[in-house]
């Protein structure tokens, strides 16, 4: 990964990029899956700047984003002169995953799920390319077994055709950083270019084990305090995680036996590696304040201190 990043030309990356994505699509359509990440709005930029009109955004709402995300997102994405349909899968991704409690599972359904929204929203405009955003660190993890990711078929032997669709992946050999400065270079503004990731599978797998709409809720709430919390102190993610359990609390001299979240802030280039970020005690406390304060049934907040490896930044 190294060797790509020191000798990384920005400007005839684009140019073959574009190229590239012409070559494919032809005088057919694509549609573009868009997150509001750097890496899927990238490669969105590249399509189109690649086939103009003939590209549709999709960004998908699978009823697992942050407060606000799908709204802000495409108004984002809008402004950058991206024609966005917002599509809203609440429902068929949340029949998709409920009952499920294992990590792999969820991720593959919800893979399952991803692809089965896209299909539709491209047939819908008679698309069968679709672009994403997969970068090198989403297909290692992908192909070495880590992790199951959402926007990896073609590398772990699967065929999108499938879906009725041929994936095209303008990033698929960079790491994060290389997709930074191709953002910079294409101009996209700080709100995307300096965008915390987040995992394609959003909240689901930040609920640890079962999911339900009330634990989603809770680790939704969690996260606008620690991002609040944690906005000065430049991590390259920071973020709450329901863990499995329950423990024994109380609240005003009661017994209260409620939910546990776990804080994890990383430092990292790539996510190939990171480590837990020493935080001032008092960000921690004050987080851990709130959390038990503002999100009801919550009585416990712990710190995670493990680099990676031997964790992975998400614990799912
Ligand atoms: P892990 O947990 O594998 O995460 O150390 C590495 C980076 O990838 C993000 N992540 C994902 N991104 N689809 C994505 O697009 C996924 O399925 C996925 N899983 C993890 C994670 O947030 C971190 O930045």
């Amino acid at each position: 990964m190294s060797e790509v990043r020191f000798t990384f030309d920005v400007a005839s990356f684009v140019r073959r990029a574009v190229e590239e994505v012409k070559a494919i699509v032809g005088d057919e359509k694509a549609i573009a899956a868009c997150s509001g990440g750097v890496d899927s709005t990238v490669s969105a930029i590249i399509a189109k700047l690649s086939i103009g009109d003939k590209l549709k955004a999709v960004y998908v709402d699978d009823g697992f984003r942050r407060r606000s995300e799908p709204e802000y997102v495409v108004e984002l994405l809008r402004r950058l002169g991206l024609n966005v349909a917002l599509v809203d899968a609440k429902e068929e991704f949340y029949e998709a995953v409920r009952g499920l409690k294992d990590a792999e599972e969820k991720r593959k359904e919800f893979r399952h799920a991803f692809y089965k929204v896209l299909s539709k929203a491209a047939h819908e405009v008679g698309a069968r390319f679709l672009v994403q955003g997969t970068i090198a660190s989403d297909v290692v993890e992908a192909v070495k077994g880590v992790k199951t990711q959402h926007n990896v078929l073609v590398q772990v032997g699967l065929d999108p055709r499938a879906y009725g669709l041929e994936v095209i992946e303008p990033l698929k050999e960079l790491y994060k950083p290389q997709v930074r400065e191709l953002a910079d270079y294409l101009g996209l503004p700080p709100e995307i270019s300096n965008r915390m990731p987040f995992p394609g599978p959003g909240l689901l797998i930040r609920v640890v084990g079962g999911v339900t709409l009330e634990k989603v809720e809770i680790v939704r709430k969690a996260t606008d305090i620690v991002e609040e919390e944690t906005k000065g102190l430049k991590a390259f993610q920071a973020f709450p995680v329901l863990l499995k359990g329950k423990a024994t609390g109380m609240v005003n001299w009661r017994r209260a036996y409620g939910y546990i979240i776990a804080i994890r802030i990383v430092e990292s280039e790539d996510a190939m590696t990171a480590s837990a970020k020493e935080i001032p005690y008092g960000v921690l406390k004050r987080i851990a304040k709130r959390i038990i304060e503002e999100v009801p049934g919550v009585v416990r907040v712990l710190y995670d201190v493990t680099d990676k490896p031997p964790a992975t930044i998400e614990f799912e």
